[in-house]
């Protein structure tokens, strides 16, 4: 009879463990356009928006972003880079649906690295 109500007891336990969300405080996101670096910003962007399809065994298109020499002569071939994911109707729109398009942020950051001749810093 105690094991039965120990039983009970563990059950009703896991029953009611539910997970509560962490409520994250809201943080204001502050766009540093100004540092920019390949390996902090740039590689981010490129991880969160293109590695899914671009990286791996099998890349889309034999396109692998996960290097610097590909990632930036992608980015310095006439702002290749930033005309794809910034919308202009001359290029193939990248990331396609359902990714997100990259925020502002991102397009500055790309656009000031670029700029910058590509450092690979
Ligand atoms: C959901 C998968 C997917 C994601 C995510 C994705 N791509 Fe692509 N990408 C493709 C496909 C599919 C093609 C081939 C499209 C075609 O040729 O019609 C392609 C083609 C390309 C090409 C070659 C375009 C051309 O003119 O032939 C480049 C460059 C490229 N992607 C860059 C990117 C970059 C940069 C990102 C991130 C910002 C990205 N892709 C995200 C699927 C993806």
């Amino acid at each position: 009879m105690k094991s039965i109500a120990i039983t009970f007891l563990i059950i009703i336990g896991l029953i009611s463990c539910k997970h509560t969300p962490v409520v994250e405080p809201k943080v204001p996101v502050i766009c540093d356009s100004v540092n920019v670096s390949y390996s902090r910003d740039i590689t981010a962007i490129l991880k969160n928006s293109c590695y899914d399809c671009h990286s791996g065994l099998a890349p889309v298109g034999g396109l692998h972003l996960e290097y610097y020499n590909v990632d930036s002569s992608l980015a310095s071939d006439n702002h290749y880079l930033l005309n794809i994911v910034n919308g202009n109707p001359d290029y193939i729109y990248m990331p396609p649906p359902p990714y997100a398009k990259l925020t502002t942020c991102e397009l500055a950051k790309i656009k000031v690295w670029t700029d910058a001749g590509c450092p690979n810093n």
